[in-house]
């Protein structure tokens, strides 16, 4: 990786140059955004030269005679008041294109300190309609997963679903009275949601029925065999359901621990942070307050009203003994600890469980928690209208419906442009595209920025969109097509046009583009850095003809077309989306 590269022989010529560098100071090298002065850029003089009280020009000055990179640059400029730029030589370029197409990692090098990571996202609760948040949750999860594995992270991805709670009270009443066998049998997410939603709208408007769903419920929760059973049922029937729809998605999860899971370890739990100290009770329940040691708007544990600051306690046992979700999630992160020896645990779920997670968060540190957590938040998704995304029949809309939509409406484009491809390829296209949609139209965004939902947008060959990268993929492939595998591509390639240089450059960025996507925890990093590649690849594909050069011009041309195709191909593939050969 050209940055990381830089920043090595940048830290040897202030070595060399005899500067002392700062406890801590690594000097920056960033991908240039103006290419226009060189293809890297570092402020690394003038960010010193402040700390140093020295002529920023004058120092970038001493780095530079110092600073040995002939091996990868042509040129080295000062510009501005101590800018340090690099241009990258043609060999060096050429090296990298050789190393993407040989390199089963496609040039990306692996993290230097792997670590275990528990990503927990997904997360649907039983009998309750699976919305809009669990998508988000949902491809973001899978796709941090993919990156985080792929640049050699050892991850443990769980999906910590909601199986148990009070919705039970209301489903094991509505098995009882309602239920129909029938369509149970053939949508079971779908009948569990109606009857979940039913008796909830009857117990509105008959407190008999309240309280027929809350005898249930405590004779569940007390291990009646019977609603036991009728539990086990319906977490066995949604959880067979689920996978099939995660198997449609390409999403895999290494452990389906739900909440349920931690069930007996609860009351140890809340015993041990009363014995600490941690918890204590307070009229009638347990919860955890603030214990000052952090400043009043750092304090998860109150809140301001009024210019006052008012406890905001995490309930974690209530007073009719019950406990809570933060309960069980303090009981998660004991055993990620425990058992899998997190490093770091993720959790991929919407911004409005921030303060949630800021209490638990705090709660396990308290307890001794080491262990690196981090709320990966996002905001929501808009209908076309910019209010809450909704079905129209004004419900809030499910992954299925969405996936299964898209797909549909792919499946019909492919239909109107019928390019003599059979059925079952038009199908598998479709599923493609159609998913690959949805999931690009998630992936591309800023995860805290709400978005509108548009098919038109998403499925659209134009613009930052998956059909549009996977058409640019495609036609890397209809070229070599054309060859009918006669292709050989040899070592000896020759940059010549811009076009071309702009391509091995932007093909050579991989490496950064992935490695930046877990910075800050944004796949759109990445996104946008493919539809780059796609917009370059369409520039050179406009400005060299491929099978119509010949020689070494020509084995550069192809060179450059096959490694478009594996950075495109593994880049799309890390956010969970498959490509086509042809479209
Ligand atoms: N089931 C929860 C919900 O739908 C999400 C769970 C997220 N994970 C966790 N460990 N709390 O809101």
């Amino acid at each position: 990786m050209f940055r990381a590269v830089l920043t090595d022989r940048l830290q040897a010529a202030f070595t060399a140059a005899g500067i002392a560098l700062p406890e801590g100071f690594v000097p920056s090298v960033v991908i240039a955004s103006d290419t226009r002065y060189g293809d890297y850029q570092s402020n690394a003089a003038m960010v010193l030269s402040k700390q140093l009280k020295q002529n920023p020009r004058a120092l970038a000055q001493q780095i530079v005679d110092q600073l040995q990179v002939t091996d990868i640059c042509e040129k080295i400029s000062i510009d501005g008041p101590g800018f340090l730029n690099f241009t990258l030589s043609p060999a060096a370029l050429i090296q990298r294109l050789s190393v993407i197409l040989k390199d089963d990692h496609v040039g990306v090098p692996p993290v230097t300190k792997a670590k275990r990571i528990v990503i927990d996202f997904s997360a649907p609760n039983i009998a309750k309609p699976m919305h809009v948040g669990h998508i988000r949750s949902t491809f973001i999860g899978d796709s941090l997963a993919r990156v985080a594995r792929f640049i050699g992270h050892t991850v443990i991805t769980d999906n910590h679903v909601g199986d148990w709670g009070t919705q039970f009270g209301m489903i094991i009443y509505g098995w009882k009275t309602q239920l129909d066998q029938a369509k149970l049998k053939l949508d079971p997410i779908l009948e569990l949601v109606t009857v979940y939603k039913a008796i909830n709208a009857a117990t509105k408007a008959d407190e008999a029925v309240l309280t027929l769903c809350k005898t249930e419920l405590v004779k569940l929760q007390q291990g009646d065999p019977e609603n036991l059973a009728i539990w086990k049922e319906c977490v066995r029937l949604t959880l067979e359901q689920l996978e099939k729809v995660y198997g449609a998605l390409d999403v895999k999860f290494d452990h389906y621990l739900g909440e349920s899971f931690y069930n007996e370890a609860l009351a140890p739990l809340v015993a041990d942070m009363l014995e600490k100290g941690i918890a204590k009770v307070s009229e009638g329940a347990t919860a955890v307050f603030s214990d000052g040691s952090v400043k009043p708007e750092n304090d998860p544990f109150l809140i301001s009203d009024k210019d006052e600051w008012k406890a905001a306690p995490c309930i974690i046992r209530k007073t009719d003994g019950g406990f809570l979700y933060a309960t069980t999630d303090l009981a998660t992160i004991d055993y990620r600890v425990k058992e899998w020896k997190a490093d770091e645990i993720w959790y991929v779920v919407g911004a409005p469980q921030q303060l949630h997670f800021r209490q638990v968060f705090a709660a396990a540190k308290r307890r001794g928690a080491t262990t690196e957590m981090t709320h990966i938040a996002f905001g929501s998704i808009l209908g076309p209208d910019g209010k809450m995304f909704k079905t129209r029949s004004g419900e809030t809309v499910g992954l299925l419906e969405v996936i299964d939509e898209a797909i549909e409406r792919a499946r019909a484009a492919a239909e109107e442009k019928d390019q003599g491809l059979s059925d079952a390829d038009k199908d598998e296209i479709a599923r493609i595209i159609g998913s690959g949609s949805v999931k690009y139209a998630e992936l591309s965004q800023n995860r805290l920025t709400d978005y509108k939902f548009s098919w038109d947008k998403m499925l659209s060959l134009q613009g930052n969109t998956a059909p549009y990268l996977l058409n640019a993929y495609v036609r890397t492939r209809s070229i070599f097509r054309k060859l009918e595998g006669t292709v050989e591509l040899t070592p000896d390639l020759e940059i010549t046009e811009p076009a071309e240089r702009a391509l091995a450059m932007k093909l050579a960025q991989f490496a950064e583009n992935a490695h930046d996507v877990l910075e800050d925890h944004r796949p759109n990093l990445l996104a946008n850095y493919l539809y780059e590649v796609a917009n370059t690849y369409h520039g050179f594909y406009e400005a060299c003809n491929v099978l119509r050069s010949e020689g070494t011009i020509r084995n550069t041309r192809l060179t450059l077309c096959e490694a478009t195709s594996r950075v495109l191909k593994t880049g799309l593939s890390l956010l969970g989306i498959q490509t086509t050969e042809r479209m």
